[in-house]
């Protein structure tokens, strides 16, 4: 039903006075409330809002989230079409660019990411400084950050070709430097980007190539891959692209903005939550102990890994696909024991009244692992096949967050609730 008016009358209980605040797109701007005050000297009102639970930070045309209806879409097109019709690297050019690529479109800028998946030599330098058991989310944070050294010309931001050029290298270099960092740890040589090769299929070669003249990944897995990829893209204003945005706000070069953005994702709450589903579900180990652990989470004692999301109180759509991703590779792998007990789990949680009354459902972390650990990796490079991917929404983000003539560096407000004015004691006295 449409308002007479598209705007709030406040009254200010303190004063009596009624303001008007107008109300755009289904927001007010916590600004409009700073002229709501008692007096001159009166600051003026504020918004609070810890881990911005209703605060919208930027207007953005990238990715569509309706969480209640469980929708996803990037720059209008469906989750479930990109998934089944698309390649990612189709994805990071709709994601950077607004619309999917012409043939022509395409090819060059297929060119370009392959032209720029080399790295420095001097960066297997530093990857060899780490320790042997270093985890390769810290590698691919470090690494990912030093990239600004060998670019300086990245701090440009305000120039829109400095900013593309970027753009490409972070999205081209990205899996080198994760494939670095996990034959680091494994002690064995490094791979060099083949060129011939499809962007997940690069990737596998470059985290698995040992004696073949050509490493040809298997074709089922390479798609599995992608389409990970591809769900993993971009997904509007999560901890890690807030970050970004955040740090990019100051003008930094985006190597440093984006090593934020790895930063936040390293987090259980966030991209590690792949790595610590794996973690329990070996911990539960035999269908049997799933109501104990059921019981544990109930009663507050950990959470159900890879349940519940900020947005979505529905089933995450890119979950469904996941699953069935999942399906598709283990056709190839083999089976693992530990799919049954998350399909268990899953169905218990789904019928328990805790999760049914919470909306919580599983996310996209609570069946990727399995996928992973089916392919070959390692439980600490699931983060940073989270990373790899999510590099094109944090790169589109951060264009957009720099032609965005709204924004201003990120500077939040704070409610002290400290001590005040107190005269210093000297040490002696205290
Ligand atoms: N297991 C058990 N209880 C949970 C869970 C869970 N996974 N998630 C939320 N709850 C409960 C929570 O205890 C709270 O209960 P109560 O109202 O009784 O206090 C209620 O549900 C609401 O939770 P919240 O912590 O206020 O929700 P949030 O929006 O702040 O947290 C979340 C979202 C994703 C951090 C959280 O659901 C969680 O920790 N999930 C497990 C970690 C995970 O799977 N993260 C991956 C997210 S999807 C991939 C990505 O984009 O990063």
């Amino acid at each position: 039903m449409s308002s007479a008016k598209d705007s709030l009358t406040v009254t200010d209980n303190r004063t009596g006075r009624t303001y008007e605040i107008p109300i755009e797109d289904g927001t007010v701007r916590a600004m409009d409330l700073r002229a709501i005050k008692v007096d001159d000297e009166d600051f003026g009102v504020m918004s609070y809002d810890p881990a911005f639970m209703n605060t919208a930070s930027c207007r953005s045309a990238i990715t569509f989230i309706d969480g209640d209806k469980g929708i996803l879409e990037y720059r209008g097109y469906p989750i479930e079409q990109l998934a089944e019709h698309s390649t990612y690297l189709e994805v990071a050019y709709l994601l950077v660019h607004g619309e999917l690529p012409t043939p022509a479109q395409f090819t060059e800028w297929n060119s370009q990411i392959s032209a720029h998946t080399f790295v420095h030599e001097n960066v297997k330098k530093f990857v060899e400084g780490f320790r042997y058991d270093a985890h390769p989310m810290g590698m691919l944070l470090a690494s990912v950050g030093a990239l600004s050294t060998f670019y300086p010309e990245a701090i440009q931001v305000l120039d829109p070709d400095v900013r593309m050029r970027q753009a490409i290298r972070l999205l081209a270099k990205m899996p080198t430097l994760a494939a670095f960092a996990y034959r680091h740890t494994e002690g064995h040589p490094y791979v060099y980007p083949d060129p011939e090769l499809s962007y997940a299929g690069n990737f596998l070669a470059m985290l698995f190539k040992m004696t073949e003249r050509n490493y040809q990944p298997d074709p089922r897995l390479e798609r599995a891959l992608d389409m990970l990829f591809i769900l993993h893209a971009d997904h509007e204003q999560n901890c890690s692209t807030a970050s970004v945005r955040a740090v990019g706000s100051s003008h930094v070069d985006p190597y440093s903005a984006v090593a934020a953005g790895v930063g936040g994702l390293h987090g259980p709450l966030h991209g590690g939550a792949n790595e610590a589903v794996l973690e329990m579900l070996h911990r539960i180990g035999r269908k049997e102990n799933i109501p104990d652990f059921i019981d544990g989470v109930k009663e507050g004692k950990e959470r159900l890994m890879g349940f519940g999301h900020r947005v979505y109180k529905n089933y995450d759509p890119r979950a469904k696909l996941v699953k069935r991703a999942a399906d598709d590779v283990f056709e190839v792998t083999g089976t693992s024991p530990l799919l049954d007990i998350a399909l268990e789990l899953e169905k218990i949680a789904l019928d328990d009244d805790y999760f049914v009354s919470r909306k919580l459902y599983p996310n996209v972390d609570f069946y990727s692992g399995l996928i992973y650990e089916a392919l070959g990796m390692p439980m600490s490079m699931f983060t940073v096949l989270f990373a790899i991917p999510r590099t094109s929404g944090w790169v589109a983000q951060w264009l957009e967050l720099m032609r965005d003539s709204e924004q201003k560096i990120a500077r939040p407000r704070q409610i002290y609730t400290g001590e005040r004015s107190r005269d210093f004691v000297s040490m002696e006295e205290r």
